[in-house]
């Protein structure tokens, strides 16, 4: 596995970048993309292009490059009041920039906010998805969109499932899980692992 050194944020972690990348792998032979919703400045990105590059497996990321949307009321934490609308607003132009930095083959980079994208902006098949929206809607929104896209023995990873300042990325996961149900919920660092 590749080593994980200096990050270019700290929206994850050294182990939750290890943790990511180790369940990637483990779908390295499920048929089907990988897609991230909310890739911010690409912290995550340049890890997971770096680890597709000699594959035949296509990197998708999503992005409002606006920064957070507003909140609702499940979002709200005494924890999290410092997560405002516009908060962490990057551009797709630091994006590519980081992407280009890094070496990595570019891949498919969408903007718009996750309720506005169409089934026709996401992969036929997705074996690994990495969903870090920090909010309900935007954990719950990129959950609708890539289930029936999912191939048998995918994995969904969600950040902030275990996050007291972010509480509805959790609610968003508890509720999908009730009628969507998974064949395991693990939860690791601030990492929700669903083996789908
Ligand atoms: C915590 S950051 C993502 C960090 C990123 N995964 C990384 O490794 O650097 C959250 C990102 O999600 C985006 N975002 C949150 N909700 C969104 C929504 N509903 N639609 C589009 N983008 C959204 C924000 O613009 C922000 O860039």
């Amino acid at each position: 596995m590749q080593r994980v050194e200096k990050l270019l944020s700290d929206q994850v972690s050294q182990q939750e970048v290890r943790v990511i990348l180790r369940e990637l792998l483990k779908t390295a032979a499920v048929p089907g993309d990988v897609v991230e919703f909310g890739c911010y400045v690409g912290t995550t990105s340049v890890y997971l292009a770096r680890e597709l590059q000699n594959t035949s497996k296509q990197l998708f990321l999503y992005d409002s490059f606006a920064g957070l949307p507003e909140k609702r009321p499940e979002d709200n934490s005494p924890a999290g009041e410092q997560f405002q609308p516009g908060e962490l607003h990057a551009t797709k132009k630091e994006l590519i920039r980081n992407l280009k930095q890094a070496n990595v083959p570019l891949p498919k980079i969408t903007k718009g906010w996750f309720c506005d994208i169409t089934p026709e902006q996401v992969p036929p098949q997705i074996s690994f998805a990495f969903l870090d929206g920090d909010y309900y809607d935007s954990v719950r929104d990129p959950l609708k969109l890539i289930w029936p896209r999912l191939a048998p023995g995918a994995i969904v990873v969600v950040d902030d499932y275990a996050n007291e300042a972010l509480p509805g990325a959790a609610k968003a996961v508890n509720e999908w899980t009730k009628t969507h149900p998974v064949k395991r919920l693990k939860v690791e660092a601030s990492l929700a692992i669903l083996e789908v």
